[in-house]
């Protein structure tokens, strides 16, 4: 099936399925908040084209805010909460980059994001190596066997030697790292990069905080203006025993050791200047893999089969408090996508017609009218989608789930104003739609108390906000001494009695099941010794 694509209104480009599904690249960037993820973001899409001066997401950052007030809390906390997504075109491929929280408390969010990725970039702060949150989204990224590529950001100032940043790498991650290109000088002394692949010499001449793509000369290994320049920063002999070196590890180069997240190819750079960062980009879009087949209950979808699949993997409510909307984001993951289509919701039987669509273009929302596998875009959700759901155009499959993580931290929400209880009832179901917190109640038809629990801290912060700021509701959060939680199965009488057993409390989550709160892992324990004919699952049976 050929496909018209408008090229910027100038002429209409004809691609077929599979042209279309080659050309895909998405991917998120994992990072520990500070390393110059939205930096490296900007460049990015600066080279795509999608902003034309850099400093635009800084800025956009600041207006963002206006315009989707909960995300304040970034601002003052100076942390990355939120995840989109974003695509743009750039040197033959359509990308569709992924954006992932930095912050520790939204690990869950990442995970699910990168449910939608096909590859990873892990981006690195020279100076500090694997840092914690690297070490936490690495271990998310390989339990998906995903292809990561390091970047290893901020050579323009002092940093760790690149040998050693190497070792870190493979000590810390246990995977082989084999640069591809090697830092001419590092800090004040940083002059380009040396490509080991082409053995091209980039050089570059710095600009302002690199606002506009970056000049750059490439010499060849003879030119005497590179040999110059590396006995003027004084590094001619180490740079070549080091390049001797890495030569060797060249032929270790193995593409399906990288696509199954055993090799990482390594890129030096600097984000802020614009240094490596269009080589590295082309390097990236042809190392990293198209979209591939994607695990159902009925074994994997080709993204070639003609008719459209894909699933939900991100819920957001009030984008804009504008428009009070809500969108349900959907990888595509077979055939195509048209506006104003047809199909099933096979969770939950539901046909829906998809017409209000959209996509993230740099700062634009974009309808979209057509969408390939790889593809993120929107649905404007009226509170028919969940978190996992298969969409199909034909056939009754459903994908791999994605897993939910068990809450570690538990409040009691009380609100000041009783008439305000409904706001708060809808505005805690819709949150916990999205998947940011999870609601029980103290009885099964949760006319009591409600008791909402996360996998960290922050996001009770962010619950706390978005109630006050979108639902008008002013909510004291109690924190509740519990730290583990168990969904229960079994038979009813002995599950009732759990409510009376020493720190343990017993809830329903929001489809009525039993669950219940532990003090410690003693208590969890002692109810599992005791009660050998119930079940306890980490979370939903459902799920
Ligand atoms: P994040 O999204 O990963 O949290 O990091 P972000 O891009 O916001 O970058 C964090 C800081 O690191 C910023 O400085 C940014 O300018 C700086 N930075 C990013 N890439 C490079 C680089 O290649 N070289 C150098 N030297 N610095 C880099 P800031 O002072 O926090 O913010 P700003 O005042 O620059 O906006």
């Amino acid at each position: 099936m050929d496909t018209p694509d408008g090229d910027g209104g100038q002429s209409t480009v004809f691609r077929s399925l599979d042209e279309e599904i080659r050309r895909r690249r998405t991917f998120a960037i994992i990072s520990h908040p500070d390393a110059g993820k939205t930096t490296l973001t900007e460049k990015l899409l600066l080279y795509g084209g999608a902003i034309h001066m850099a400093g635009s997401i800084k800025s956009r950052k600041a207006t963002r805010y206006a315009t989707s007030d909960w995300m304040e809390i970034e601002r003052q906390r100076g942390i990355s909460v939120t995840s989109s997504a974003l695509q743009f075109e750039f040197d033959g491929f359509s990308i569709n980059l992924l954006d992932t929280p930095g912050h520790k408390d939204f690990s869950e969010d990442t995970y699910r994001t990168l449910e939608a990725a096909d590859s990873v970039i892990m981006l690195l702060d020279g100076a500090k190596g694997i840092e914690p949150q690297t070490l936490k989204l690495f271990e998310v990224a390989r339990l998906r066997n995903l292809p990561i590529v390091t970047f290893i950001n901020k050579v323009d100032r002092e940093s760790l030697p690149p040998l050693t940043l190497l070792s870190e790498i493979e000590k810390n991650l246990s995977i082989r790292a084999l640069p591809r290109n090697w830092p001419i000088g590092m800090g004040r002394t940083f002059r380009g990069v040396f490509d080991l692949v082409e053995r091209k010499a980039h050089l570059y001449v710095a600009q302002d905080h690199g606002s506009a793509r970056s000049e750059e000369e490439v010499t060849d290994i003879s030119d005497s203006r590179f040999s110059s320049i590396l006995s003027g920063i004084g590094i001619e002999d180490e740079f070549w025993e080091e390049v001797d070196l890495l030569d060797s590890d060249l032929g270790l180069w193995d593409q399906e050791a990288f696509r199954k997240g055993h090799i990482t190819p390594v890129f030096f750079g600097s984000a802020l200047n614009n240094f490596g960062v269009e080589l590295f980009l082309k390097a990236f879009l042809r190392l990293s893999p198209s979209p591939g087949a994607h695990m159902s209950d009925t074994g994997p979808i080709n993204p070639e089969t003609p008719q459209f699949s894909g699933f939900i993997f991100k819920i957001q409510a009030n984008m804009d408090p504008q428009h009070r909307d809500r969108f349900a984001f959907l990888r595509v993951c077979s055939g195509q996508f048209r506006k104003g289509m047809t199909a099933k919701n096979v969770n939950t039987g539901q046909e829906v017609r998809l017409s209000k669509t959209l996509q993230f273009m740099g700062q634009r929302r974009e309808a979209v009218d057509v969408a390939y596998p790889g593809d993120i875009i929107g649905l404007h959700d009226p509170g028919i989608f969940h978190i996992g759901d298969t969409l199909t155009e034909k056939g009754d499959f459903v994908y791999e789930g994605i897993p939910h993580f068990s809450p570690e931290f538990f409040v009691r929400v009380q609100i000041e104003d009783p008439l305000k209880r409904k706001h708060l009832r809808k505005g805690l179901l819709q949150i916990a739609e999205e998947g940011a917190i999870q609601m029980f109640t103290l009885d099964p038809e949760g006319e009591r108390d409600v008791l909402v629990g996360a996998v960290g801290q922050l996001q009770f912060e962010v619950l706390k906000f978005r109630l006050e700021h979108e639902y008008k509701v002013r909510a004291k959060l109690e924190p509740m001494n519990y730290d583990r939680v168990r969904w229960i199965t079994g038979p009813l009488d002995l599950i009732s009695n759990l409510s009376s057993t020493l720190d343990t409390l017993l809830v329903f989550d929001r489809e009525k099941s039993p669950v219940a709160l532990f003090r410690n892992e003693w208590a969890l324990r002692y109810v599992v010794e005791k009660y050998p004919s119930l079940g306890f699952h980490g979370t939903s049976p459902r799920t």
